[in-house]
């Protein structure tokens, strides 16, 4: 499992699409998730998160709502698509929990690492990619989507500076599982960045594909 992590706006859905469409052009069985959401039930709980007043849930029940979403995406999609031999590539995993719940909304990594337990046991992606971005530019990029899943974005940039800074320390915590990746550059040198730290990781021979976005 590759995950794709960082600040709203930071180029995630682009950048696990076209990592998706170079592993199937190599030939490689591989499906393409995100949270929250990522099986039919999470997608439900989704729903609840993303929209409206963003102090409509405090950061504990966020929290709670993330991972009764992450349990059933790892129980009805994850684990069965691994099971099956398939790369499994998601947009955001656990690490936003950290960040987001933990960090900037103030609960602190003690509090997510014991429900961390509970829910998910030991298993752990093969690798997380943070992508990389002042959060100003981001989130000026998150607001240009004008979709109504604008919950957290109107948190405000002092919460989502508090998010970014939050996933350099997480990277920054165990270089093996996480690899920092510039997002301040055009969508195919991000691209092409993802592609070289997957082949070298994986001893693969993926090709960074054009932009069909
Ligand atoms: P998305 O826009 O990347 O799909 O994610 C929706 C929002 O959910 C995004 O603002 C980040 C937030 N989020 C958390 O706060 N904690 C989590 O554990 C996850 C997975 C997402």
């Amino acid at each position: 499992m590759i995950v794709i992590d960082g600040v709203d706006g930071s180029g995630k859905g682009v950048q696990t699409r076209r990592l998706l469409q170079a592993l199937v052009e190599a030939g490689e069985p591989a499906i393409l998730t995100r949270e929250p959401g990522g099986s039919p039930a999470a997608e439900d709980i989704r729903q609840l998160l993303v929209r409206g007043d963003p102090e409509k849930w405090d950061s504990m029940t966020e929290l709670l709502l993330m991972y009764a979403a992450r349990r059933s995406h790892l129980r009805d999609t994850i684990w069965p698509a691994l099971e099956a031999g398939n790369w499994v590539i998601s947009d955001r995993f656990a690490d936003s929990s950290r960040a987001f719940q933990g960090i900037a909304g103030n609960l602190g990594l003690d509090t997510v690492e014991n429900i961390h337990q509970v829910v998910v046991g030991d298993f752990t992606p093969a690798l997380v990619l943070i992508l990389d971005i002042p959060e100003s530019l981001a989130l000026a990029r998150a607001r240009e989507r004008g979709d109504s899943e604008d919950r957290f974005e109107k948190k405000g940039a002092e919460y989502h500076a508090r998010v970014r800074a939050a996933f350099l320390d997480i990277a920054a915590s165990d270089t093996q599982q996480y690899v920092i990746v510039n997002a301040d550059q055009n969508m195919d040198q991000v691209n092409q960045d993802i592609i070289e730290i997957i082949n070298n990781r994986f001893s693969l021979n993926l090709k960074a594909t054009g932009g069909k976005d």
